[in-house]
């Protein structure tokens, strides 16, 4: 027997949102997904795609399977399922900033109708999906867990990874009650392999949260070992290569010149905030943002001397930046700390210029930085390459060969000209 047909409204059509929506969509759903951007829902309606990953042609597969996108959210007076994958950003003083998701949640609930499922995949803090959104979804006079179903599911989408996507990473369920559990589990079986049901909305938030801040630890673990290392004249690339070698017990994590993107620098925060909320301090959380925050200029010092060392000042040296994209193989530059160390380069009197194969423009404090378009005479006519981002369309062998000095943050190359992290 096939299962009925489920209209689903994604709202929020970014990273996470476009991967839901097109695998609800191959997966039967009748998906439509709402956006506040004209912009967003125009190039997805013209078979355009926004999002690494996601090409051109995957959205006019949505498309020709019934997929369409809106700014309209009357579009949620047919919904069943509302999956709501907006935003949470960090505001200037650093704290959460939940504006989206309580926008998301009174679109909802000027819509919101008996027996609908509502699910929050946005990253924050335990206890958001049972007290913000279930608070403005009850100003509808519905009640949650009677009258609807409401849930939290974290996204762990991990743009650039050509192994595990949606579909085959476990996605983990809970719901404000069993019933809430079993109808957002039952939603989810329907395009994804396994689903991972917990007792309620706060674990699976906060299942998220330990998720980012263990790597958020790690990352930051090994970059202060790095600096020690670096002094103490051990190659880190090498002692983390050996050590990997324990088949239990250890994850190898990698330093570099920074933390980057949308969930390590910022979700960390939202739980040490909310620890904050509850007259405690989240001291491990806070040590891991000091340490890898100290990396972009720690970049910059090494790049100094290394000229230093080759009889050149920093001031007035040509520096190409190679990969300013906070991971490899994707254009995403937010939160990337190659802006703090082109800044600090910049600080130290450097002249820099910069090289990406996924990104045409890039803005550091207003100015845009120059962007070598002919990569092999931008090599040939800087005074030192610093390789940020290990792209695969760079060939590393080809960099160090044409590039005078090489600062390497990504430990992948090697070479009597090369000088690594
Ligand atoms: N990007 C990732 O790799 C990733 C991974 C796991 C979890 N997350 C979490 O998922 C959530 C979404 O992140 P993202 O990277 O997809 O963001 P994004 O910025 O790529 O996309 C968000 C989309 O939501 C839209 N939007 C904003 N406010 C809206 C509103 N009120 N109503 C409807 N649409 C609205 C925006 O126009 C945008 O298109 C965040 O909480 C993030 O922490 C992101």
């Amino acid at each position: 027997m096939t299962e009925p047909d489920l209209n689903l409204v994604v709202l929020g059509l970014g990273y996470v949102g476009l991967p839901l929506a097109r695998e609800a969509t191959r997966g039967g759903l009748l998906v439509v997904g709402l956006d506040t951007s004209a912009r967003v829902v125009d190039g997805l309606n013209s078979g355009r795609s926004h999002v690494d990953d996601y090409s051109d042609d995957d959205v006019r597969e949505m498309r020709a399977a019934g997929f369409s996108a809106t700014t309209e959210p009357s579009c949620l007076d047919r919904a069943d399922v509302v999956v709501v994958c907006v935003p949470t950003p960090l505001d200037e003083q650093r704290k959460p900033d939940l504006r989206a998701v309580e926008a998301a949640a009174r679109m909802i609930r000027d819509h919101v109708r008996v027996g609908i499922l509502v699910v929050l995949e946005s990253t924050s803090y335990p206890g958001t999906t049972d007290t913000l959104v279930r608070g403005i979804l009850e100003e509808s006079g519905l009640m949650a867990g009677s009258d609807f179903h409401l849930a939290f599911s974290p996204e762990r989408v991990d743009p650039g990874n050509g192994s595990w996507n949606l579909r085959n990473t476990p996605k983990i369920v809970g719901g404000l009650t069993a019933e809430c559990t079993s109808r957002a589990a039952k939603f989810y079986e329907r395009f994804v392999e396994s689903v991972v049901r917990v007792s309620g909305t706060r674990e699976a938030e906060m299942a998220k949260l330990l998720e980012n801040t263990y790597r958020h630890i790690n990352i930051a673990l090994v970059n202060e070992l790095a600096m020690l290392c670096h002094e103490m004249g051990i190659d880190i690339w090498e002692v983390i290569a050996a050590a990997r070698t324990k088949p239990f017990g250890f994850a190898p994590f990698f330093p570099g010149p920074g933390v980057g993107g949308h969930c390590i620098p910022i979700d960390p925060n939202y739980l040490s905030h909310h620890v904050r909320t509850l007259g405690h301090e989240f001291r491990f959380v806070e040590l891991a943002q000091e340490i890898s925050g100290r990396m972009p200029a720690y970049v910059a010092d090494r790049v100094a001397s290394f000229l230093g060392r080759r009889g050149l000042s920093i001031a007035g040296a040509r520096v190409l930046v190679l990969g300013v994209t906070y991971k490899p193989n994707i254009a995403d530059d937010r939160e990337t700390p190659a802006r703090d160390v082109i800044r600090h380069l910049r600080e130290r009197g450097a002249e820099v210029t910069a090289h990406d194969p996924m990104v045409e423009v890039f803005v550091v404090d207003g100015d845009p930085v120059r962007m070598a378009n002919d990569l092999d005479s931008a090599l040939a006519s800087c005074d030192i390459a610093v390789l940020l981002q290990a792209h695969d369309a760079y060939d590393l062998g080809r960099i160090c060969s044409i590039a005078p000095l090489v600062f390497d943050s990504r430990g992948v190359t090697r070479g009597p000209n090369v000088e690594r992290l």
